[in-house]
């Protein structure tokens, strides 16, 4: 039997514009592919698309922080090294708990966790922002 969820999709705000293209992008794929898995969770005909959907949202988030420590690490932002720091403890976090996921059809927790970090993750970007706005660089937005 599926479990109950208080949760529910993460519509695009906004105020998550970072005024940076890419960071943008990256951002959206990474509430896409959040809010595919709370689909194909929920789903009784997709619902086997829930294993492959862990995979892709590891790679945007590898992607989405990798990303970032690159632009804030060209511009030798005083933050660049804390930020390395955080996103390799949110990583190992977040791949650890796709790996418990994995074979899970309701991945209640993975998504609870995605959820805080995205909320965290919001925060934390009112204090990059200033550096990411100041690498903007040629990027063709879809
Ligand atoms: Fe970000």
């Amino acid at each position: 039997m599926r479990p109950s969820w208080p949760l529910s999709f993460v519509k695009w705000e906004e105020a998550y514009s970072q005024g940076n293209d890419l960071i943008d992008d990256l951002h959206h794929s990474i509430l896409a592919n959040l809010n595919a898995l709370y689909f194909y969770a929920n789903s009784d005909s997709c619902n086997h698309l829930v294993g492959q959907c862990f995979d892709v949202l590891v790679k945007n988030m590898e992607l989405h922080v990798l990303t970032e420590e690159s632009l804030l690490h060209d511009i030798h932002a005083s933050t660049a090294n804390e930020y390395r720091l955080n996103s390799q403890i949110l990583l190992a976090k977040f791949i650890a708990i796709s790996e418990q996921a994995k074979g899970d059809m309701y991945p209640a927790e993975l998504l609870s966790f995605i959820r805080t970090w995205w909320t965290e993750h919001m925060k934390y970007h009112q204090y990059l922002e200033p550096f990411l706005i100041a690498e903007k660089q040629l990027f063709c937005r879809i």
